[in-house]
């Protein structure tokens, strides 16, 4: 059994003792964001990160060092790792509400969203197959939204987990009825086995939907902590 242990915090203030956590390069992404709020989210997504990281390493949390380089183009936005530790994170923010993920060392993808926004037709076309889009037809308008961010949270999750996120085609990967136990059901990409990716449905917050997606063919024991910072 692998555990999956996903802890969540509302936007943290930006005070000095969560600002000081933060390094030079983290610190000039908070800096190049415009909104105050999105500066709030990327800070309490690393302050979580860094301090779920310090629990489960033993260290104290102003010694965590991530390395977050882009694996694409280099750049410090990529998601966050302690070099040599055995310990995967996964980060996302939606909202007031953001989350990380932690395993001992199997991959893993969160993903967040706010759903009590109206999903489009042509958001819902160009996101899920055509299975996936029968089986939310027939809802009312609110219902609709909530199973298709329950859709769009598995597809991000099972993607954040192989690292590629949103590279990989959204029609490329078919999810159980939104109503199901989560169950990556069919992929034509090559990055994404049924048999070896295995997620679940989050309880997050009311308002909100969340998965979490590990790449690994055991079963999985995923756990949820609100516990404020
Ligand atoms: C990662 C991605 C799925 C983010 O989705 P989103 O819904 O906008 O945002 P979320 O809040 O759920 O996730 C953001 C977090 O994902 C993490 N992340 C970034 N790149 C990632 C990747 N390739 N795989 C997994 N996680 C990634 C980061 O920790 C980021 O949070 P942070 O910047 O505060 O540390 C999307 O931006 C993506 O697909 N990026 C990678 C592909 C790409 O465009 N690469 C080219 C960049 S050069």
């Amino acid at each position: 059994m692998i555990e999956c242990a996903v802890r969540w915090s509302p936007p943290l203030p930006a005070e000095p003792r969560f600002l000081a956590l933060l390094d030079e390069l983290e610190q000039g992404r908070y800096d190049s964001y415009r909104q105050d709020i999105d500066k709030r989210r990327f800070l309490t997504g690393r302050v979580l990160a860094k301090t779920v990281a310090a629990e489960r390493l033993g260290l104290a949390v102003e010694a965590v060092k991530f390395d977050a380089t882009c694996e694409d183009c280099g750049k410090p936005h990529g998601r966050p790792r302690v070099p040599g530790a055995p310990l995967m994170l996964s980060i996302s923010h939606s909202g007031d509400l953001i989350g990380v993920a932690a395993t001992a060392g199997t991959p893993v993808g969160l993903d967040v969203e706010t759903a009590t926004r109206r999903a489009e037709d042509s958001l819902m076309e160009y996101a899920l197959t055509p299975a996936e889009q029968a089986a939310i037809s027939g809802l009312l308008e609110a219902e609709r939204a909530t199973a298709f961010f329950t859709y769009w949270t598995r597809k991000e999750a099972v993607m954040k987990a192989t690292g590629k996120g949103l590279k990989i085609p959204l029609q490329s990967i078919t999810f159980s009825a939104y109503d199901e136990e989560a169950r990556l059901v069919r992929s034509s990409h090559a990055a994404l086995d049924p048999d070896r990716t295995r997620l679940a449905d989050l309880k997050a917050t009311e308002g909100y939907r969340a998965a979490v997606a590990l790449i690994t063919s055991d079963d999985i024991s995923v756990t949820e902590d609100f516990t404020p910072l």
